[in-house]
């Protein structure tokens, strides 16, 4: 048993509270490799943000988990070689898919844990949701869970249709559970293509979708529910055209990806919203970046070459949103 304290890492309690008073949200990007950790830290520790950095059960089978859990303790201690004194680094296991995988990474040093039951009936969810808090509790480990259903295609994560959070049923849910986050489904998605051509509509002077709005009434209502109560969303990426376009002039083909609206984002954050998930931009950044320069150094086989525009790539990226659409700079 490794406890996260130990590490350095903190859990999302009183980085929530905050939050949620605040107005703001933290960011929660998903990493797979060394790079995209280093951009994390490097952008965090430059806009003084508390951050999330996010393991899926893909990122486990990719890059090991034991590798993962070690790369988030020597993020802790890159941080503080940056210059951060009290760095504010949450490990945290996105879609946990059973109480063995999320009681494996709390046994392992994770400070914070997603089951995500959103798939099961009601009772079900709760259940397992329940048996995890359960054992998450007893570490001081917090956790997310899900009501609601997202649409979208991710290798582990899938769903054809979306069903959006009953506000009915939150209430019932957060005291039975005890859970300290709630993931609720208000229309993103995940992956690059968030939404069919026929769900969107197309601006006359680009050509580029515009997709529908979420739907902040069902956010309301929830939060009207649950006052304080911290809200997640998932599926936030919002598929930035300009890494679209880069990636489809340097021989990609990505026709028609499209994301969430920053604006909405900003919207969201300054409600009860106080976790937002991106992985897709992180993808895009990185995959336009390496794509250009191949395309402008055909004799480059290095790794480093290519490697170190892709992570200034995602770092900018990062730090974008942090300061201009999450607002969680100057928050340590
Ligand atoms: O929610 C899904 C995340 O983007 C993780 O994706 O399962 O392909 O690692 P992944
Ligand atoms: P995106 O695919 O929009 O980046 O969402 C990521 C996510 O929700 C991870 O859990
Ligand atoms: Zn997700």
């Amino acid at each position: 048993m490794v406890s996260y304290k130990k590490l350095g890492l903190v859990n999302t309690k009183k980085m929530f509270a905050k939050a949620v008073k605040g107005g703001y949200a933290i960011p929660a990007f998903n990493f797979n490799t060394m790079e995209q950790m280093q951009a994390i830290i490097q952008a965090a520790v430059e806009t003084k943000s508390p951050v999330i950095m996010q393991v899926s059960k893909g990122a486990r089978k990719y890059a090991n988990p034991t590798i993962l859990r070690y790369m988030a303790e020597g993020a802790v201690q890159y941080a503080k070689e940056l210059g951060c004194k009290k760095p504010q680094i949450v490990l945290h296991l996105d879609h946990g898919d059973s109480y063995e995988t999320c009681k494996s990474c709390i046994d392992s040093g994770f400070s914070s844990v997603m089951i995500d039951g959103s798939s099961l009936p009601f009772k079900e969810n709760i259940k397992l949701t329940k048996k995890v808090v359960n054992y998450a509790h007893k570490h001081d480990v917090t956790v997310e869970a899900e009501l609601g259903v997202l649409a979208g295609v991710e290798d582990e994560v899938s769903a054809a249709e979306s069903h959006y959070t009953k506000p009915e049923e939150v209430v019932e849910f957060a005291t039975k559970t005890g859970c300290d986050s709630l993931a609720i489904s208000i229309g993103t998605s995940h992956g690059a293509y968030k939404f069919t051509a026929a769900q969107c509509t197309r601006d006359p002077k680009t050509g580029k979708l515009v997709p529908p709005p979420l739907a902040f009434d069902v956010l309301k209502a929830i939060e009207k529910k649950l006052p304080g109560f911290p809200i997640v969303l998932h599926g936030s990426s919002s598929v930035p055209q300009d890494c679209v376009d880069t990636i489809n002039k340097y021989g990609g083909k990505l026709p028609d990806a499209v994301g969430i609206p920053e604006e909405q984002l900003r919207k969201a954050a300054k409600s009860a919203v106080c976790k937002i998930n991106i992985d897709s931009d992180s993808r895009l950044a990185m995959t336009a970046a390496i794509r250009k320069h191949f395309a402008e150094h055909p004799d480059h086989f290095d790794p480093r070459q290519y490697l170190t525009p892709a992570r200034e790539a995602m770092k900018e990226m990062y730090i974008h949103k942090i300061v201009k659409v999450l607002g969680s700079n100057n928050k340590l």
